[in-house]
């Protein structure tokens, strides 16, 4: 199992180049079997989640290369409409392939992706949406298996704005009969990032950003050329970084557009948080680390519940205390333990946790437990006194492409080693 090592206690200066979007890329990647020819994508994050789909998209039958952060596929010969269930289980958002395959294949068939470390993760709202699109969906042994003579569009109210019911049913529209409104849909930047690439795919989607999404189906989609926005947060996380070890950075290749929420949050910690039109966000540490009065994390444009372990990290060394509110999923804080280890002072009450703010976390030994959470503890690893073991960080490379040589080339203390 690999692990970072990590010493404390270093200020991080420079400059970090901000990657490619997880949360962007692997719907689009799941697009790119609707229009049955050449998709080149540009700017796709080279982490552990993409490889899952890259191998999933070979299993159904696409030719995939990867030069580097730039993607070809090519789905003109798919021969299978059915999942895996090893590959569903090794990553439960490939259900986003659900309905791109259903859009264009009218079957496909998949095993029930399970919970995660963060919750139960249900999709019944993804379900409700397709049968709403005319799909007839059985649901046993643990499989889904969804088919459909035709897609017609529909009005689809969602029970709650899911991002992936919203891109999922974005995807399933995009070839049917008719016209689709989502309402109550998903506002994250990442749907924009969908609508754009469906569109330059030859599709008709508006409104991608707002409540109201409004697709008009078409009965084909062409080959494309499109480069995947940058992951806001892997943004918010190098600013954490910067802020837990008093050092300055300057972060590239990111709109402030998508990071309002965190900034706006963040500078109540007492940092200075300056952007510039060139994609370049400059960050001014706080003397001292102010806490938070209330964190609660919401649907877009509300406070991120995947900046919610890193921020909390932070908030561990505040001059006082903070409470978080985590109400998007319902077992978000297994990272707690963990910075208890390192001395912090945190007591959870169902989905609010109360943190105490100390002097100084102390080096320990301890293990990832999800994708953000590992990164909360590197967070804490690099302003702790002595030496940080973060355990397990298999997690960590799902999401974040080259963490530890982008650490170091800001000053940190950190090694990668592989057991
Ligand atoms: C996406 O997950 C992201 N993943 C998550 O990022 C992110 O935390 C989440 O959106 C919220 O922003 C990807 O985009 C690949 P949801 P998704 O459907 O689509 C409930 C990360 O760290 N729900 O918006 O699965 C659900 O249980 C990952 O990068 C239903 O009840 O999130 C949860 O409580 C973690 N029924 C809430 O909605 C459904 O059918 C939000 O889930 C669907 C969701």
């Amino acid at each position: 199992m690999s692990k970072y090592i990590i010493k404390g206690g270093n200020k991080l200066k420079g400059e970090v180049s901000i990657q490619g979007s997880k949360n962007a890329a692997l719907p689009i990647l799941a697009a790119a079997v609707m229009n049955q020819s050449e998709s080149i994508i540009e700017n796709v994050p080279d982490i552990h989640d993409v490889d899952i789909m890259i191998k999933i998209l070979k299993s159904i039958g696409c030719y995939v290369k990867k030069e580097g952060n730039t993607l070809t596929i090519d789905s003109s010969k798919i021969t299978s409409v059915e999942v895996s269930e090893a590959l569903v289980r090794e990553m439960r958002s490939s259900i986003i392939l659900l309905g791109a395959l259903l859009s264009k294949y009218k079957e496909t068939r998949f095993s029930y992706p399970g919970g995660c470390d963060i919750g139960l993760r249900p999709i019944d709202i993804h379900l409700k949406g397709l049968r709403k699109l005319g799909a007839q969906i059985e649901e046993s042994h643990g499989f889904i298996h969804c088919k459909a003579a035709q897609l017609y569009g529909s009005n689809i109210n969602l029970d709650f704005p899911s991002v992936g019911a919203t891109e999922n049913i974005m995807l399933a529209a995009s070839l049917a009969d008719g016209e689709t409104i989502i309402r109550n849909a998903a506002k994250e930047p990442e749907i924009i990032d969908l609508q754009n690439f469906i569109n330059a795919m030859g599709g008709k989607v508006t409104g991608a950003g707002t409540g109201m999404i409004c697709i008009k189906g078409v009965t084909k989609l062409n080959p494309v050329k499109y480069r995947v926005t940058s992951d806001r947060i892997v943004a918010g996380t190098y600013i954490v970084a910067s802020c837990i070890t008093r050092g300055n950075i300057v972060l590239k290749n990111i709109a402030m557009d998508d990071m309002r929420t965190v900034c706006s949050k963040l500078t109540e910690t007492g940092c200075g948080i300056v952007s510039y039109n060139s994609g370049e966000i400059q960050i001014n540490p706080p003397e001292i680390i102010q806490p938070i009065e209330s964190l609660i994390t919401q649907p877009y444009p509300g406070f991120p519940t995947d900046m919610q372990a890193q921020v909390l990290a932070l908030l561990t060394v505040a001059d006082g205390m903070s409470i978080v509110n985590e109400t998007i999923f319902e077992s978000r804080y297994k990272h707690v333990p963990e910075l208890i280890r390192m001395g912090a002072k945190i007591k959870i009450e169902g989905r609010i946790a109360i943190i105490q703010g100390v002097k100084r976390l102390m080096g320990a030994e301890v293990d990832s437990t999800d994708l953000r959470g590992g990164a909360a503890l590197v967070m804490a690893g690099l302003c702790a006194e002595g030496d940080t073991t973060v355990n397990h960080i298999f997690h960590i490379d799902r999401g974040y492409e080259k963490l530890d040589y982008n650490l170091r080339n800001l000053g940190a203390i950190i090694q990668r080693q592989e057991d």
